[in-house]
């Protein structure tokens, strides 16, 4: 095969790799998405890097309540604006408001709750395909 065509398979592969990276949701990122796409919103982003490294654990698993566990807990946009959950600090005090929604609902349509590329979550999209084959 001359080089230039398996330059072009290459670039042509590689952006077809590329095409689900697109969604801001990096490693480590938790994507919540218990109510948001039934009600027409995109799935949560939660950076959990960018905020464990400016807060200790405590504050939020202690003294703000949120569980330990992706999709743990009952959120909703009421309780936030309330001053619940992220609305303890995104207030426009702390860090922004709620107003910027798609700062928070930045996740790709169709993903569903998880710690994103985790373990468990490719070994259940592992699961999966081994489902699916097996059915075909
Ligand atoms: C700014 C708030 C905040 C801070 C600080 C924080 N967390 Fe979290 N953590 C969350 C939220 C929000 C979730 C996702 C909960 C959900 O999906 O309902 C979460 C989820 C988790 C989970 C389950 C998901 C996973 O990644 O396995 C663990 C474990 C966890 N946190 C541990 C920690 C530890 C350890 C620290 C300190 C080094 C910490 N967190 C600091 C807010 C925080
Ligand atoms: C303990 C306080 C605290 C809590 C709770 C909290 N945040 Fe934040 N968050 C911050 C601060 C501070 C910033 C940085 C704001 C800035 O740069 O102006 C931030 C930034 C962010 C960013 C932007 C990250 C970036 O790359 O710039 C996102 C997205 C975000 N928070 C989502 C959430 C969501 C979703 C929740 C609830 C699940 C939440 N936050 C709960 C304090 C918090
Ligand atoms: C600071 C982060 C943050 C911002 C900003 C934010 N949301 Fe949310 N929102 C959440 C979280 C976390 C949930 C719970 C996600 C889930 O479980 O699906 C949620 C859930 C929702 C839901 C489903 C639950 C319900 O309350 O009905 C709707 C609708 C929603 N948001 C709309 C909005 C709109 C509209 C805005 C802008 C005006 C906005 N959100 C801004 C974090 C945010």
């Amino acid at each position: 095969m001359s080089a230039i065509l398996k330059f072009i398979l290459l670039t042509f592969s590689l952006a077809l790799v590329a095409v689900p990276l697109l969604s801001k949701a990096e490693y480590g990122d938790v994507l919540i998405n218990n109510y948001s796409e039934d009600a027409g919103m995109r799935p949560v982003v939660f950076p959990h890097w960018f905020h464990r490294i400016r807060f200790r654990c405590k504050v939020c698993h202690a003294d703000l309540g949120f569980k330990m566990q992706a999709g743990g807990n009952q959120m909703n946009m009421l309780k936030i604006i309330d001053g619940e959950y992220c609305g303890a600090c995104h207030n426009g005090e702390v860090a922004w408001s709620v107003e910027t929604c798609d700062l928070c609902h930045s996740g790709m349509p169709g993903m569903s709750t998880q710690v994103h590329q985790s373990t468990a979550s490719k070994l259940l999209s592992g699961a999966n395909r081994k489902k699916q084959e097996s059915q075909q």
